[in-house]
This record gives C-alpha cells, sequence and structure tokens, in this order.
C-alpha cells in the first residue's frame, strides 16, 4: 500500500484547525499538528494525529519537528485572529503572525517542504463597497488582524516567486457551526463572535445579547454575513493540499480563494434563526455599532467550484443546530473561553 502523504497542520488545535485534521484523517493523511496550545486545548484532535508542542516563534523548536518528519505539505492556521484585541496589541500581532510564518517558511525552505495551504481571511478586504465580493477585490484591511493576514499572504507570494512555493489562500468568510459528531467546535477566548455570543446567553453564561447598531443600510438595519460551516471550510482545506499535490501541480504558483456560501444573513435573521431552533427566547438590547463593522460581507465563491470543485454542503439551520449541540451538550466544561 502507498504511504500515506504526511501534512503539518500549525495551530491543528483550533477551532477551524482541529476540524481540519479530522477531515484529512478521514481522508487517509497522515497528521503533524504543531500547536503552542496557548490558546487551544489539545483534547479538540483525536488520538490518530500526532502533536508537537511547540512555538512558531522558537526555530529552535521549529527546526526539530522538521528534522523528525517528512511532510508532503504545510496547512498553516497558527495566528493571533482576535480584531479587538489586535489594535491594542500590534507588538504581538505583528511578532507572532508575521514573524511566526516567516519562521515557518524559512523552515519550510531548509528542508524543500514547499507547498502550503494558508488560512487566510475576509477581514483582508476590509470596507468592499459591493458584495458579492470576489477574489480580485483589492486587499484594504481596516485593522492590525486583517493587516497581518495580508502580509502573511505577501511574504508566502515572496516564497513561491523566489523559492518556487506553490501557495493557496483561503480567505475565510465568516466561520461558524461545530462537528456534527461534537468532537471540536468553537472555543474562543474571549468569545466575540455572534452566533456563540448569542448563544451563552442562552445558555445563562452572559446576561444580555448585545445587538451593534440597527441602522446600517441593509432591510433591516443590521450588518449581513456570510456564515460558513467549519466542517465546509475543513473539506476545502482537504481539497487544497490534494490540488497543490497532483503530480502535475506548477511550483513558484499561488491561488487565493475565498469560502463563504454567497448567501448573506443580518444579525437579526440570525437571532430569529436561533429562537425557533432552540425554543428559547433571545434576552438582548440593542447597542451602538461596533468600530469598523461594514454593512455587508458575501463572497462571490465560483473560484472555490472552479479550482477545488468545493461548495458548500451545510445551510444555516445545520450551522446552528450543530453549534447549539457543540455549546450546550460537548463544550468541555473547564474551557478556557466560557465567557468574555
Ligand atoms: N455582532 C453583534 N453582537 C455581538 C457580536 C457580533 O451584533 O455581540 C454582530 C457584528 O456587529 C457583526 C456580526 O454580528 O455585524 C458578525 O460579527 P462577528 O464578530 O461574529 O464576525 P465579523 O463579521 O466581525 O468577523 C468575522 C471574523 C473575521 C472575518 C470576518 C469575515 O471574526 O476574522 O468574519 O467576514 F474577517
Amino acid at each position: 500500500m502507498p504511504k500515506k502523504p504526511k501534512i503539518l497542520v500549525t495551530g491543528g488545535c483550533g477551532y477551524i484547525g482541529s476540524q481540519t485534521v479530522l477531515s484529512l484523517i478521514d481522508e487517509g493523511f497522515e497528521v503533524v499538528v504543531l500547536d503552542s496550545l496557548e490558546k487551544s486545548n489539545s483534547k479538540s484532535i483525536p488520538s490518530e494525529a500526532v502533536l508537537e508542542k511547540t512555538y512558531l516563534l522558537s526555530l529552535s523548536g521549529l527546526r526539530k519537528v522538521f528534522d523528525k518528519h517528512r511532510f508532503a505539505a504545510v496547512i498553516h492556521f497558527a495566528a493571533y485572529i482576535e480584531v479587538g484585541e489586535s489594535q491594542k496589541k500590534p507588538i504581538e500581532y505583528y511578532e507572532n503572525n508575521l514573524i511566526g510564518t516567516f519562521n515557518l517558511l524559512r523552515v519550510m525552505n531548509e528542508n524543500r517542504v514547499k507547498k502550503i495551504v494558508f488560512s487566510s481571511t475576509a477581514a483582508v478586504y476590509g470596507l468592499p463597497e459591493t458584495v458579492p465580493i470576489d477574489e480580485t477585490f483589492p486587499k484594504q484591511p481596516i485593522n492590525v488582524y486583517g493587516r497581518t493576514k495580508a502580509m502573511m499572504e505577501d511574504i508566502m507570494t515572496d516564497f513561491c516567486t523566489s523559492y518556487g512555493f506553490s501557495a493557496i489562500y483561503l480567505r475565510y468568510f465568516n466561520a461558524c457551526g461545530a462537528d456534527p459528531l461534537g468532537r471540536t467546535g468553537e472555543n474562543h477566548n474571549p468569545e466575540t463572535h455572534l452566533i456563540p455570543s448569542i448563544l451563552y446567553t442562552l445558555l445563562g453564561k452572559r446576561e444580555k445579547f448585545t445587538v451593534f447598531g440597527t441602522d446600517y443600510n441593509t432591510p433591516d438595519g443590521t450588518c449581513i454575513r456570510d456564515y460558513i460551516h467549519t466542517t465546509d471550510l475543513a473539506n476545502a482545506h482537504v481539497l487544497a493540499v490534494k490540488r497543490l499535490l497532483r503530480p502535475e501541480a506548477e511550483s513558484g504558483k499561488w491561488e487565493t480563494i475565498n469560502l463563504g456560501t454567497g448567501q448573506g444573513y443580518s444579525v437579526k435573521e440570525i437571532i430569529e434563526k436561533i429562537e425557533v431552533i432552540t425554543g428559547h427566547k433571545v434576552p438582548l438590547e440593542y447597542g451602538q455599532r461596533r468600530p469598523g463593522d461594514p454593512d455587508r460581507l458575501v463572497a462571490g465563491n465560483q473560484k472555490a467550484q472552479k479550482l477545488l470543485g468545493w461548495q458548500p454542503k451545510s445551510d444555516l439551520t445545520q450551522i446552528i443546530q450543530t453549534a447549539w449541540q457543540w455549546h450546550s451538550e460537548y463544550q468541555p466544561p473547564n474551557s478556557k473561553n466560557l465567557t468574555s
């Protein structure tokens, strides 16, 4: 039997990373997870995955991992990801995200591992004037987090041009939902995202949910976003790795691909859907706009279909059902992030 390709997943214990680890294993890959566990939990990955605990800022730690394993490709999730925190701690964000990525690419190059799938974000688009947003829209991030992700893409592109790397940048819209089998789910600390924030309120872990602004230029006045299930995101990473591992794949090339459903929902529509699915009324208040929130962010996702053969399979109902099941039944009671 041919040997399984071994994939390194940085940040593989995180929310989308751990779901991707599960999908890679299901698809027959060998998986090594590199994670500092600073913001995540080793329980989120299955026993089939090997865990190497180190920081990307540690060149010696990274080199040891690459000495031990021979990788076919890398999927790079490890990064700080909180928009609000990034504005308060740019030093930590630039150091962790940029230098961490640079170290990873440098050690990959030393070991002639030159295929990388990168966990990027729609935050690189900033405040686009129209939707749907396709990959040709300019990168104009409006916060430190988005800028680090845009710069991480740029560093990788230089490695493609100069050292023959091949890369796929996956720009996610609003990641949400949980593993349908309850093996992993959202576990941020603090939790600021819409769906878990509402569910925490229903579970009595927060007093009230605040709607940030009702005067946006949308039909009901609340912001519209494109909510995409993590199992769909995970499948896209597997397809992207497979694309890079094709024998005919060219080196020195990079591709940018949006991952979203192409359909937007407003904050009010999400609240209504959650009330129907859970059978509970959400205790809410209407507050001020949160700075930096654009009216609408909806993905143009044709390129993902064309290049990866990817289409999202989960709808909003499945997103909310799996998130509700995760937060109410499975989320570890001692996890680091129950309240903000
Ligand atoms: N919202 C509230 N109250 C809350 C939390 C959120 O009203 O307590 C609203 C926000 O104002 C926004 C919407 O819910 O209109 C979604 O907010 P999230 O914080 O869940 O997500 P964002 O759209 O701000 O950002 C997420 C990721 C980014 C990514 C972006 C892409 O966090 O990294 O999706 O669309 F870039």
